[in-house]
């Protein structure tokens, strides 16, 4: 398991300034996520491949933000700058307002492809951030954590995986480790979720249960999500906002605010404008895979 998904410190919790001479409590913004200028290229020289372009996103705390574009347009490469995992080529990512290589953090992190330990159960799998993160590695060890388990057993069943906690890794379906992988990201309920394609393996049906899902998680706990998916419908579903990429080497060409109100229900979806948003994405994204060569006719 990678540190990035474990740190032991709240950056993001110690950012959450109270606020003052603010009217009716209201918190100044605080800003959780800003990627200033950054680029990315991967190797060096002749084999070099250019991922990302200089590229600004600010997201405040608390917000759920989509990134969609054509695949290979950098939308992990940009998960994994701000989970720490790999360092960028030029410009400077800030988490909680500290560099990120600077400082430890509490992430969690669902993979495009699941990243469960084999040898261990699910409810094992699930429960390994909070063997690792502070404030729950102290208390781990001090409890002997019937608690813990209570607390691996809730998330499970609300995922649907009831009875599979003492179950493997290879004797779950795809879908399932998904799920599982998840409420790994969510046991230890850290203040920044990077969700990579979190639903890409699930049925429709199953998949729109866990929108339902991780709505009420983000209303309740107000996490800030970066949630990088294919799916429009899911994008417009969850998200406050949607960053729509271009090809590789990627560059955000549209950041659109999404102002359906909550709690957002899957009949919402068929509504016309929930419609129209999803065919203005489509074709943003159809533009950004294809452009037309210089010269072309374009169209068929
Ligand atoms: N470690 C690496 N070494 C070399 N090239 C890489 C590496 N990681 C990613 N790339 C390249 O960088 C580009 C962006 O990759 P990234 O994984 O961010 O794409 P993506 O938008 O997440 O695509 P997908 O939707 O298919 O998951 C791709 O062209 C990929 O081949
Ligand atoms: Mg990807």
């Amino acid at each position: 398991m990678s540190t990035a998904l474990a740190r032991d410190a709240a950056v993001l919790d110690g950012a959450r300034v109270p606020a003052t001479g603010m009217p009716n409590g209201m918190l100044p913004e605080q800003t959780a996520v800003e990627l200033s200028d950054v680029s990315v290229t991967f190797g060096k020289g002749v084999h070099s491949v250019p991922a990302l372009q200089p590229t600004k996103l600010r997201v405040p705390d608390g917000d759920f933000i989509a990134l969609v574009g054509p695949s290979g347009c950098g939308k992990s490469t940009i998960l994994k700058l701000v989970a720490g995992l790999i360092a960028p080529t030029s410009g400077v990512v800030l988490v909680g307002g500290r560099e990120v290589s600077a400082k430890a953090l509490r992430v969690g992190m669902a993979f495009q492809n699941p990243t469960l330990l084999p040898w261990l159960t699910i409810e094992k799998n699930v429960m390994l951030p909070l063997k690792i993160v502070e404030p729950f590695r102290a208390q781990f060890r001090s409890q002997r954590n019937n608690s813990f388990r209570d607390k691996v057993h809730a998330l499970l069943a609300q995922v649907g995986l009831s009875g599979f906690a003492n179950h493997f890794p290879w004797q779950l379906s795809g879908g399932m480790l998904q799920r599982a992988n998840l409420c790994r990201a969510l046991i230890h309920e850290p203040r920044l979720l990077l969700l990579d394609e979190p639903f890409g393996a699930l049925d429709q049906f199953t998949r729109e249960e866990l929108w339902v899902v991780l709505q009420d998680l983000w209303q309740v706990r107000r996490p800030t999500v970066l949630l990088v998916t294919h799916d429009l419908k899911e994008a417009g579903f969850l998200a406050n906002r949607i960053c729509v990429m271009s090809a590789r080497p990627g560059r955000i060409l549209a950041d659109r605010d999404v102002t359906f109100k909550r709690p957002r229900t899957i009949a919402n979806t068929f509504e016309p404008a929930f419609v129209t948003l999803n065919q203005e994405l489509r074709e943003m994204i159809v533009a950004a895979r294809a452009p037309a060569p210089t010269g072309s006719m374009g169209g068929r």
